[in-house]
């Protein structure tokens, strides 16, 4: 069996969704402590078993490998806010690091050596040329970055030591919700360019605040890589069936390689939803590359994998999200937009 650290947050519940779609006669297994993430996005089938427990539990943790006879670990639970990693150090430390290692130490004990790991884009720092290949310098310029880097390392180490397997995915900027409505993005709170705009479109935010428009880009906003949620679900199945076939370790950016800016977004919500977008502009923010986008060549040549959604189909996709229930626990969204566009 697989277990998925954090399966109840926005990444981690589209993978499992995906997973279980492609394997009708599997279960899986999530380990998830609910500091975020939602139990609405792990409760709509029976075939997902849901532990709650922090991953850093190293006892918890190898009862629980051991229960469920588990294989391969899909490693998505972490802390994943850059503006609070930078305030709180500590947290982002001790929970991207630390627990990770426990986590691992857990499986060392239970002889379980595949990861897919969560990685980011964040790992790069600025950009010293685009597209950001894997060879790309890795120069975070967060905490939040640095610790997902320390991840990749150790998972490199691990792997020359121990012989452990892994795939290391470095996403861009994921976005857009499931087709079925029953699981979507509902980060508390909210710092991704998409929802936010969708809020305010509904009116349930203030304008959206644009963080600098003097960039050296064709409308001078900043420019990112979005990603469909189903396509890096998907890019997750192909990795681990990659390090079962492929011992040792290996890295992939996911990413579309076709950027869009701030103004390029908030144009296809308006298209999309059919509603005037209140919109201000403030001034730039410190530690805003002015573009990231991926080369993910090397993902499409080794894991046979393409993405499927184009910026329209992601905007709409998060569009039915946003006016469908949603996660009827959640809290009512915080009345500022302040998108942070790592
Ligand atoms: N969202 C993005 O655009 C993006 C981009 C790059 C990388 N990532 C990485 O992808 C992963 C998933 O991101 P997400 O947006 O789904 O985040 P999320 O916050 O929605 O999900 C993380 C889940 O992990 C759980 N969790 C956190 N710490 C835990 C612990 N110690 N023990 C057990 N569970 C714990 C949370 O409760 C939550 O359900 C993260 O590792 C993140 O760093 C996300």
């Amino acid at each position: 069996m697989i277990l998925v650290t954090g399966g109840a947050g926005y990444i981690g519940s589209h993978f499992i969704k995906k997973y279980l779609d492609a394997y009708p006669n599997e279960t899986v297994v999530t380990v998830d402590d609910f500091s975020e993430g939602h139990r609405e996005a792990v409760s709509y089938s029976s075939r997902i078993h849901v532990e709650q427990a922090n991953m850093g539990n190293i006892e918890a943790m190898v009862a629980l490998l051991k229960h469920y006879s588990v294989r391969t670990v899909v490693h998505f639970a972490a802390s994943c806010y850059v503006g609070e990693s930078q305030q709180n150090p500590a947290k982002y430390f001790q929970n991207n690091c630390v627990h990770t290692l426990n986590l691992f130490e857990a499986m060392a004990r239970c002889d379980v050596r595949e990861v897919v790991f969560s990685s980011t884009c964040a790992t790069y720092g600025n950009p010293q040329y685009l597209p950001m290949d894997e060879v790309h310098p890795q120069l975070p310029i967060n905490v939040y970055g640095s610790t997902k880097l320390m991840t990749e390392q150790a998972l490199r180490a691990y792997s020359i030591a121990q012989g452990w397997s892994y795939v290391a995915l470095r996403y861009f900027n994921a976005s857009g919700a499931d087709e079925s409505g029953l699981i979507g993005e509902l980060h508390e709170p909210e710092t991704h360019l998409i929802p936010l705009v969708l809020q305010a479109a509904q009116g349930k935010r203030n304008a959206i605040q644009i963080y600098g428009n003097d960039y050296d880009t064709p409308d001078g906003t900043c420019i990112r890589d979005y990603i469909h949620v189903n396509d890096l679900a998907r890019a997750h199945i192909s990795a681990i069936d990659y390090l079962r076939q492929h011992p040792g370790g290996e890295v992939f950016n996911l990413g579309t390689t076709t950027g869009s800016s701030v103004l390029e977004v908030i144009d296809v919500c308006e298209q999309v939803t059919g509603l005037t977008i209140p919109r201000a502009f403030a001034p730039r923010r410190p530690g805003d590359p002015p573009v990231l986008v991926a080369n993910a060549d090397k993902a499409e040549r080794l894991l046979g994998w393409k993405t499927a959604y184009d910026l329209p189909q992601i905007v709409q996709s998060a569009w039915r999200w946003e006016q469908g229930a949603r996660y009827p626990s959640s809290k009512t969204a915080s009345a500022t937009g302040s998108p942070r566009q790592i």
